[in-house]
């Protein structure tokens, strides 16, 4: 039988790759450069399958006209960068890889967490700059994590990951905030107190953790008023996506102490991030590590090789993106 044709966007883990490259007809981007728009829209022509990552653009223009692609396996979680009613009009099936990477994820909030509150970027930094003076009692003093409120600001999978670690490792208090009815025994344990609004949770919080998809209405939802609700000792960290928070607004607040610190691994118009930020001591910043584990980045690669499977059997898909 003939085998379907598909092309991965980017490199993925050697070993999804070469099941893959067993299974189809697979063009693999061996030099890793970032594929253009325009070039990710012609592939719809030439492929049964194209399988995006987060980092690609897919609008609503690339989805006009007839194609030969019928499903995209997108090799992420998060799909804001697929306009994914254009796709479904054009007939296309729309996959993502929820679950897998929930744990990696809350990890990567727990670790900026910490890195903010005890000063770890600007502590690592002062010592390779060769500026360290040595021990002294009031030397980078942070802030104590145990005993403080945490504000998780959607509360679906990734939140509630993160809220435990909060709770079990730093004894921190959960407050929350979601749009819909968040189970109870996905919260048991945690002593979690669902607030009305979102500036219920902010006024509350010590620290505030952001979990909700990107894009849509949630496109600069952490605006300037909301940012000095979070206060001139709050933090806020971000390892959901980078428009969730208008980020001039929160350059302004860090600046001007409406913001006490802010720990990033996402950011709006990513790579390129701003030199403001860059050179603020009160930020920690990741290049979109969330959910760099081996572990992880394979289990979301055969997540989208299990949908692709699935699809081409004739079978419903796993995962599909609604
Ligand atoms: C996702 O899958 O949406 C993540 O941002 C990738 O780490």
């Amino acid at each position: 039988m003939t085998k379907k044709k598909i092309l991965l966007t980017r490199r993925w883990p050697d070993s999804v790759e070469e099941r893959l490259s067993r299974d189809y007809e697979a063009t693999l981007n061996t030099d890793d450069v970032p594929m253009t728009t325009e070039a990710i829209g012609a592939a719809l022509n030439d492929y049964d399958a194209v399988c995006p990552t987060v980092s690609d653009k897919l609008p609503a223009e690339i989805f006009t006209g007839g194609h030969r692609a019928q499903i995209l396996g997108n090799y992420g979680v998060g799909f804001n960068h697929i306009d994914i009613a254009a796709a479904e009009a054009a007939g296309l099936v729309v996959t993502n890889t929820p679950g897998v990477l929930t744990d990696c994820t809350a990890d990567t909030a727990l670790t900026l967490m910490l890195m903010l509150a005890r000063r770890a970027g600007e502590g690592e930094r002062e010592l390779r700059a060769g500026n360290w003076a040595g021990w002294r009692p009031t030397h980078m003093m942070g802030t104590r994590l145990r005993g403080k409120t945490l504000g998780i600001i959607g509360m679906g999978r990734i939140g509630i990951a993160t809220a435990k670690r909060a709770h079990a490792a730093f004894g921190m208090k959960v407050v929350f905030y979601n749009l819909v009815d968040v189970p109870e025994e996905h919260i048991a344990g945690m002593d979690a107190v669902r607030m009305d609004t979102i500036e219920d949770v902010l006024e509350a919080a010590d620290v505030v953790s952001l979990h909700v998809p990107g894009g849509r209405d949630n496109t600069h939802l952490m605006n300037a008023e909301r940012l000095a609700l979070i206060g001139p000792d709050g933090m806020l960290i971000n390892s959901a996506r980078g428009d969730v928070i208008d980020q001039k607004a929160l350059i302004s607040a860090l600046k001007d102490g409406k913001l006490g610190g802010a720990g990033l691994d996402v950011f709006e118009g990513e790579p390129d991030i701003p030199a403001e930020l860059i050179a603020m001591e009160n930020t920690v910043l990741l290049p979109h590590l969330g959910s760099a584990t081996r572990e992880t980045r394979e289990d979301m690669g055969n997540m989208v090789a299990d949908n692709l499977d699935a699809f081409f059997a004739g079978k419903p898909v796993p995962n599909p993106v609604s």
